[in-house]
């Protein structure tokens, strides 16, 4: 079964034949919804709304500790989350589409770690590689085989949130070697490692980050919206892709996963 986290302007999938919804608690709370179970392409998808279906929780409000629980407990393949982002790099412009290979933590005061308690040893999580090379992959094939440009990696910022940053904050990202900047990548991507779930993520880019391209002074948030509900509709293509892939990788027909 193939997890999707959906994020800003994705509080539903419109295409998956719906079987179940069900509510989990975790031993960190609750999750930002009832998880929803059903079949996209054939292939078995349990989906999650990062914000709450109503999208009523903000970036720092969000219990990434029980999303990731919930999931990983429902025994996933993977995990593909979704997220908006304001583009730092030139070529990230409003309406483009990446995968991410690098990240670069920013935010504060947010349960990030499964490890703690005075009852469990110290461990560490190898993290060179934030997201699953062959889920990023998996991604980045679906993409291509649908058609959809898709910019291949690149160093996501993820900030605290929820107000936009600064001109200046984003001139120190960009110095940092960050090339978006987002508010929800951290903890999600660290905790589905502490739980040994691959992990990738698509970012839709909304608007150039403050005081690039034309926000010199001011960005548009309501254009920033508008631009991802006008282009979700081809994270929603690839996510189909991917589920027909697995679909036939799983049942054995190789042929027709094949270039
Ligand atoms: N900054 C942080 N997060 C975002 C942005 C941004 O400019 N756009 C979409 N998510």
């Amino acid at each position: 079964m193939l997890a999707i986290i959906g994020g800003s302007s994705l509080n539903e999938l419109p295409h998956v034949k719906i079987t179940r919804r069900q509510v989990v608690r975790t031993p960190y709370g609750e999750p930002s919804c009832g998880l929803t179970f059903g079949d996209i392409n054939g292939l078995d998808v349990v989906f999650l709304a990062r914000h709450g279906y109503a999208h009523t929780l903000q970036p720092h409000e969000i219990n990434y500790r029980a999303n990731i629980w919930a999931l990983a407990e429902q025994k996933v393949s993977r995990i593909i989350s979704v997220g908006s982002v304001g583009g730092i790099r030139k070529d990230l412009k409003p309406g483009t589409l990446v995968v991410p290979d690098q990240l670069i933590d920013y935010t504060y005061g947010r349960a990030n770690t499964f490890f703690e308690g005075s009852l469990q040893p110290v461990r560490h999580v190898d993290f060179t590689d934030p997201y699953t090379p062959d889920a990023r992959s998996c991604i980045l094939l679906a993409a291509r085989r649908q058609g959809i440009p898709v910019v291949d990696g690149g160093t996501y910022a993820c900030t605290q949130g929820p107000r936009l940053e600064t001109a200046a904050e984003i001139r120190r990202l960009e110095g940092d070697g960050a090339d978006m900047v987002g508010m929800t990548g951290m903890p999600e991507a660290v905790l589905a490692r502490e739980l040994g779930v691959p992990y990738a993520t698509i970012c839709l880019v909304g608007n150039y980050a403050a005081g690039k391209g034309e926000n010199k002074h001011h960005i548009d948030i309501g254009a920033a919206t508008q631009i991802l509900d006008d282009h979700m509709q081809q994270v929603l293509s690839i996510l189909g892709a991917i589920c027909a892939d697995e679909f036939c990788a799983l049942s054995g027909s190789a042929a027709a996963v094949a270039e």
